[in-house]
C-alpha cells in the first residue's frame, strides 16, 4: 500500500484538511467578491445616475430612444444640464431647499412612515401603498416659465410596480412623453410599454378635462378625432389589460390631487402671475 507507514495525522484527505482547504477558498473567494463589490461600486453608482438622466431625456424627447446623442451630437451630461432638478412638497405643490436634491431618493422615502403618508385604498388607484411627501421634478425654464417638465411615476402593473417618468410640455396640460426603466411586465404582453411606436402615441396627449382633472384614458378603439375625448386617448396595449390599466391609473394618480396636482396648480399660478405682470 503507498500510504503505509504514513503517520495518521499527515494523510492530506483527512477531514482536517478538507475542512482547511474549503475554508480557505470560502475566505480566498470572499475576499475577492467583497473587494470587486466595494471597488465596482463608485462606478455602478455613475452608471446608474447616467441610466437615470438617459430616461428623464427619452421621456422628454431630447435623446432617441436607441441613441445617446442627440441629433445635434451633444451627449446625455451636457443634455441633461439643461433641467434644473428641484424638491417639490407635494401636499402644498411648493419648492422645498431644504433638500439635497442631488442625493434625495423619493422612492426611499415613500418606505419611511414619517416622511410619506399611507394611501387610503380609495386614494391608492396606482397601488404603491405609501407616497413620498417631497419628490423631485426636473425643470427647464425659459424666459416666458417652463419649457418642459419631468415629473418621476410609478404603479403597478400586473407583476409589479412599473417605474418611469412622465415629460410635460411647458403649456402644463400636455404630455411630452411618457417611458419606464422598471418594470416586471411580460415581453410582448405588458412590456410592450417600451415599444418605440407605443411610446411614439403618448406625445400631444392632454393630461387635464375642461374641469382642471386628470383625464388620460387607455381604450382599446380611440374616439374620433371629432370628439373632444380623442385628446385625452393613447391606445392600449393588446393581451395586456391588467398592465394598461395600471398605466392609465398611475398617469391619473401622479397629476392628480395625491401626487403632482398641487404643485400643477402652484405652476398655474404663477405662469397667470407672470402673463398678468406682462400685460
Ligand atoms: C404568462 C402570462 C403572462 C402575462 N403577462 C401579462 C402582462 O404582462 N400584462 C397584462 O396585462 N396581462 C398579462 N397576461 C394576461 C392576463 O393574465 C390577462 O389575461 C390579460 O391582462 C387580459 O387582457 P385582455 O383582456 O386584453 O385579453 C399574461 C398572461 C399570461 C398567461
Amino acid at each position: 500500500m503507498a500510504d503505509a507507514g504514513r503517520p495518521h495525522g499527515s494523510d492530506k484527505d483527512s477531514l482536517g484538511n478538507i475542512l482547511k482547504v474549503a475554508i480557505s477558498m470560502c475566505l480566498v473567494c470572499s475576499i475577492v467578491v467583497s473587494t470587486a463589490a466595494v471597488v465596482l461600486k463608485p462606478l455602478q453608482e455613475i452608471n446608474k445616475e447616467l441610466d437615470r438622466k438617459q430616461n428623464i431625456l427619452r421621456a422628454a424627447g431630447m435623446l432617441p430612444q436607441d441613441s445617446k446623442r442627440a441629433a445635434d451630437g451633444r451627449g446625455i451630461e451636457e443634455l441633461f444640464a439643461e433641467f434644473d432638478i428641484r424638491a417639490v412638497d407635494l401636499d402644498t405643490g411648493s419648492y422645498v431647499d431644504a433638500v439635497d436634491v442631488t442625493t434625495f431618493d423619493p422612492i426611499k422615502s415613500a418606505r419611511v412612515a414619517a416622511l410619506s403618508r399611507e394611501l387610503t385604498v380609495d386614494e391608492d388607484i396606482a397601488v404603491i401603498g405609501r407616497r413620498e411627501k417631497v419628490s423631485l421634478v426636473y425643470v427647464i425654464a425659459g424666459e416666458s416659465g417652463i419649457e418642459k417638465l419631468v415629473l418621476p411615476v410609478r404603479g403597478y402593473g400586473l407583476w409589479g410596480t412599473l417605474f418611469g417618468y412622465l415629460a410635460v410640455e411647458g403649456d402644463l396640460s400636455t404630455i411630452a412623453g411618457l417611458g419606464f426603466h422598471q418594470h416586471k411586465e411580460t415581453p410582448g404582453l405588458g412590456g410592450e410599454v417600451d415599444n418605440p411606436a407605443w411610446k411614439a402615441l403618448w406625445p400631444g396627449v392632454a393630461l387635464f378635462d375642461d374641469a382642471g382633472e386628470p383625464a388620460v384614458r387607455l381604450v382599446k378603439i380611440r374616439s374620433p378625432e371629432s370628439n373632444s375625448d380623442a385628446r385625452f386617448e393613447v391606445d392600449a396595449l393588446s393581451g395586456a389589460t391588467l398592465t394598461t390599466r395600471g398605466v392609465e391609473n398611475l398617469v391619473n394618480f401622479w397629476t392628480g390631487e395625491l401626487g403632482f396636482g398641487p404643485f400643477f396648480a402652484a405652476l398655474r399660478t404663477d405662469l397667470q402671475q407672470k402673463s398678468g405682470d406682462r400685460d
